[in-house]
């Protein structure tokens, strides 16, 4: 939609961090394939060159940038360069992400922080940069993922949550104070996705189980139909949204339920 008429995909100039694995990778080929240019950031240059590749064969002009965005330093001058390099962002795609398996008891101040720059002050940071250039053109959409976490039980996982909730109020209060610019901000929930978020790594507890879930082709999928239904809130799946609104109705009874899942067998659960 570089002209601000067309579909909101097909034309588009679209940011996607994170889009070196996983869900940001299937994303950029699958936004490439539906006739958008796609920029593509994270940390891994050797991974983003084999997506570019991908994403080239279908939109040519697409550009890859390797750029730690734990670096918030460097988010404005990161930005302005993809600015310049797309000719403007109709689209950000806020998918860069890290876990933080550990229990609360357990986490330290730099695992909060850690978690809180990437997953919360790095996607602020790219908004505050490239939504000038989205309100003087008129349009534009920013899209922040984050988790089923937020909307079933945070356990073992409070900082990710914690950082995703923030995320979450940020875009909703961003959804709103927009309204009327033609800019519009959108919250896209995903739930367990197969991709290398559940293997092992440093900082981190052992994953719940290896990776498993949606496969990151169908999540991508539901990002870009979410872009083009326009709906603020989106599930990666029916059934996270059932959970999520079971949540929603009744958070008490949710939990009690959670809190007999999760309790620690006594030894006359055991005999
Ligand atoms: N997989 C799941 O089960 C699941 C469930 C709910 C929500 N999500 C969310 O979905 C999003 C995508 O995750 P995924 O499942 O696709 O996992 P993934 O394959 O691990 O992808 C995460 C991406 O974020 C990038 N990234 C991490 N730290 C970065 C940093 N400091 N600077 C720049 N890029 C960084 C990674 O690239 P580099 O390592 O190359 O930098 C990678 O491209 C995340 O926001 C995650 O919270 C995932």
């Amino acid at each position: 939609m570089a002209d601000g008429t067309t579909d909101v995909v097909a034309g588009a100039r679209v940011l996607v961090t994170g889009a070196s694995s996983g869900i940001g990778a299937a994303l950029a080929v699958a936004l490439a394939r539906a006739g958008a240019t796609v920029g593509i950031c994270a940390r891994r240059a050797d991974r983003l060159g084999e997506v570019l590749d991908v994403c080239r064969a279908h939109a040519p002009r697409s550009r890859m940038w390797a750029v730690d965005l734990g670096d918030l330093d460097a988010i404005p001058a990161f930005a302005a360069t993809v600015e310049t390099a797309l000719g403007g962002v109709d689209v950000l795609v806020n998918c860069a992400g890290i876990p933080k398996r550990r229990r609360i008891p357990e986490l330290s101040e730099a695992d909060l922080e850690e978690v809180m720059r990437v997953n919360f002050f790095a996607p602020v940071a790219l908004v505050r940069a490239l939504l000038p250039g989205m309100l003087d053109r008129g349009h534009g959409r920013i899209v922040n993922l984050t988790t089923m976490g937020t909307h079933s039980a945070a356990a073992r996982v409070g900082a990710y949550c914690a950082s995703k909730a923030a995320l979450e109020m940020y875009t909703e209060a961003l959804h709103l104070d927009l309204l009327g610019t033609g800019v519009d901000a959108q919250l896209f929930v995903p739930g367990t996705t197969r991709t290398e978020f559940s293997l092992p790594r440093d900082g981190n507890d052992p994953p719940f189980g290896p990776p498993s879930g949606m496969e990151p082709d169908d999540v991508a999928a539901a990002i870009i139909g979410q872009l083009r239904s326009g709906v603020f809130e989106a599930f990666a799946c029916d059934d996270y949204a059932k959970t999520a609104a079971a949540k929603r109705a009744d958070a008490n009874g949710f939990l009690a339920g959670m809190e007999k899942v999760l309790a620690p067998r006594t030894p006359s659960d055991s005999a």
